[in-house]
């Protein structure tokens, strides 16, 4: 595994099939050229993924879209003027030319420009749409720093190095096809935002996981068993735990270890350092984590809806064990 900061290498090397991990606004992504079903097999074998869940297609110019899309309308055009470069995947019909093992066989592809200059290099120079999905193992937790992708993808030939993501979570993921538009993933881009630009917008029905084949109960679990604060026994000992604070940690002496998310309560910042303080627990001595909640407004829907998947199987076997 190299860390390279040469997009042109990289970019040739997307061209010969291989895969890049790369920064991006939102997160760290695992990328492939989008038009080579070999190379994007590969994602889906090293991220231990399973076929049924489709990737998001990267452009760096909107003339690209002609290439992925069945038809570039207007709805498209305006939120891609709107939003891009940024955290907004539009789901839209596919060109019969995209391969379906990017798409997981469905007729429509993500799509999204993301705002990071050494992505958007990357794809100049590869000179093709770059398939990726966050640089984890299937179901852990995302990278926002190189070292997050070599600790779990240790076989990435390269690692671009655009610092830490900015932005810190995944993109908002809008439906535009089917009936009405639906969010299917919250995101940096707030349905607010969206609601301005989309006033029929809503969030979808999360028991139709049809739609969205990769938003699971369980997701972005750490490698230690973690708890929602609210959730969370507080007579139990924690000398042994971390505690991961929303604000000024309010039980410090108590726990081994201590990761703050936002010293004043910020929920930009909240989502910035959110997965990189769910690494450092990984890598610190703790055996478990208990996390507070943020307030469900704005980025915070987005954090809770994270924070709510990370928690899951660890609650899921709690449950078990005590019933
Ligand atoms: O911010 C991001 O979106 C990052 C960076 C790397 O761009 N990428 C990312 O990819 O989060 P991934 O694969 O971890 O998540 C993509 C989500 C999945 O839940 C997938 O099911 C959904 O987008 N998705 C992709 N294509 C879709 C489609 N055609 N229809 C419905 N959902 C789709
Ligand atoms: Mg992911």
């Amino acid at each position: 595994m190299t860390i390279c900061k040469d997009t042109a290498h990289a970019g040739m090397l997307i061209k010969q099939g291989e895969l890049v991990a790369f920064p991006t606004e939102t997160v760290y992504g695992l990328g492939a050229d989008a038009f080579n079903p070999k190379a994007v097999s590969e994602i889906f074998a090293m991220k231990e993924r399973p076929a049924f869940d489709p990737l998001i297609v990267h452009i760096s110019e909107l003339k690209q879209l002609d290439v992925l899309c069945k038809q570039v309308d207007d709805t498209i055009l305006r939120l891609a003027n709107k939003f891009w470069p940024g955290p907004l995947t539009l789901v839209v019909d596919k060109n019969n030319r995209v391969p379906d093992m990017v798409t997981s066989g469905l007729s429509t592809v993500g799509i999204r420009m993301p705002a990071h200059p050494v992505a958007l290099e990357l794809i100049t120079a590869a000179n093709t749409p770059i398939a990726a999905p966050s640089a984890n193992k299937f179901g852990m937790v995302s990278p926002t720093e190189p070292w997050h992708v070599t600790k779990q993808l240790p076989k990435v030939g390269c690692v671009l190095d655009g610092g830490k993501s900015m932005v810190g979570i995944e993109s908002t993921v809008i439906r535009l096809t089917g009936n009405g538009f639906a969010i299917l993933r919250p995101g940096a881009i707030t349905l607010s935002r969206l609601k301005k630009e989309l006033p029929q917008i809503a969030f979808h029905d999360s028991n139709e996981n049809k739609l969205s084949p990769g938003l699971l109960k369980s997701h972005y679990s750490p490698s230690k068993p973690m708890f929602l604060s609210s959730e969370f026994d507080h007579s139990k000992d924690v000398s042994n735990a971390g505690l991961i604070s929303f604000g000024i940690p309010k039980y410090k002496n108590k726990f081994k270890h201590i990761e703050v998310l936002s010293k004043n309560e910020n929920l930009q910042d909240a989502a910035v350092n959110l997965f990189g303080c769910i690494h450092n627990m990984e890598i610190s001595e703790v055996d478990f984590i208990v996390i507070e909640p943020v307030p469900e407004k704005g980025i915070g829907v987005a954090i809770m809806d994270r924070l709510k998947k990370a928690v899951y199987k660890h609650r899921i076997l709690e449950d078990k064990n005590e019933g």
